[in-house]
């Protein structure tokens, strides 16, 4: 089958998804690749086209082992019609456990048609310089592992004579899925201190949660956690103050330091 034209479809508030898509696709050597940015609130509600035969890559974030509710409720409009997709998921050197497999069987559902999945690994949205966990990952070695499966992606398409030749790929994962994030009725703070409202939180909110004016207002009901506002806050004056995400925080750089790497399914490593 040839492919000309790929499509990267995400979720991704702290950017790690996109930056390995991106990376998928480079390695996949087409010209024509469209990002459709599912994040933020005005992504969510673009009118996403029924794909035809374009290659779609789909790429998530991993929120307790399970893929997170706000990104199945984005991905819910899209329609497969029969194209090939690739799932992906981004996780935090901790464990990706039922998501990979949830988000195959969800690309399944919307008529997709999976060719290979993989799970990569996302410095995590908890972690800071004090309680490193996989910072700075992607780095340069699995941005190149990205394009490497990119390349594998697209030799294993072009090898096909159509898609009914495709047999489904092999996704590890527990079915009924198990986890999922742990109920925690809090959301990052801000030090009105260090605060200059430059309004940035606000704009990298995938829910909506943030309201910026004379100082800046929450709705915790709204937060996912997705960590956005604090990496993306230019002075530092928006915090986690829990106790409860500081435990899991720390249980985290103490116990997931050894490095883990990207793993493919469908295609060899
Ligand atoms: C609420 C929440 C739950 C998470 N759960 C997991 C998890 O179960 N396992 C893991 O390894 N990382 C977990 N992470 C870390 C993210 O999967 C990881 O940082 C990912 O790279 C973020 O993707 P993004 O940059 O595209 O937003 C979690 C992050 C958040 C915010
Ligand atoms: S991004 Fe930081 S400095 Fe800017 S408004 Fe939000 S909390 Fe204040
Ligand atoms: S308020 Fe919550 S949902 Fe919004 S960016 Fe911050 S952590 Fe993410």
């Amino acid at each position: 089958m040839e492919i000309k034209q790929v499509k990267l479809v995400y979720f991704s508030p702290t950017g790690t998804t996109q930056k390995v898509l991106q990376a998928m696709a480079k390695g996949m050597g087409v010209d024509d690749v469209r990002n459709i940015n599912l994040t933020l609130p005005d992504g969510a509600k673009q009118n996403v086209e029924p794909f035809a035969d374009e290659l779609v890559i789909l790429g998530v974030p991993v929120y307790g082992g399970r893929v997170p509710a706000t990104a199945i409720e984005r991905l819910k409009k899209l329609q497969g019609n029969g194209s090939l997709c690739v799932p992906v998921v981004l996780y935090g050197n901790r464990e990706f456990e039922d998501s990979l497999l949830e988000l195959k069987n969800l690309a399944a559902e919307l008529g997709f048609k999976p060719v290979a999945g993989a799970a990569f690994i996302g410095e995590h949205s908890f972690a800071t310089e004090a309680l490193p966990v996989a910072n700075g990952r992607p780095d340069d070695q699995d941005l190149k592992k990205a394009r490497e499966f990119g390349a594998k992606v697209m030799e294993k398409v072009t090898g096909l004579a159509s898609a009914a030749d495709l047999a489904d790929p092999e996704i590890p994962g527990r079915f009924p899925y198990e986890g999922g994030p742990k109920a925690l009725d809090a959301s990052p703070i801000t030090n009105p201190e260090a605060c200059i409202l430059c309004g940035t939180c606000a704009s990298v909110c995938p829910t909506s949660a943030i309201t910026v004016e004379d100082s800046v207002e929450t709705k915790v009901e709204l937060c996912i956690r997705c960590t956005a506002c604090v990496k993306n806050c230019p002075t530092g004056a928006r915090v986690w103050q829990n106790e409860m995400l500081g435990k899991i925080a720390t249980w985290l750089s103490e116990n997931c330091a050894a490095r883990k790497e990207p793993e493919f399914f469908g295609v060899s490593a």
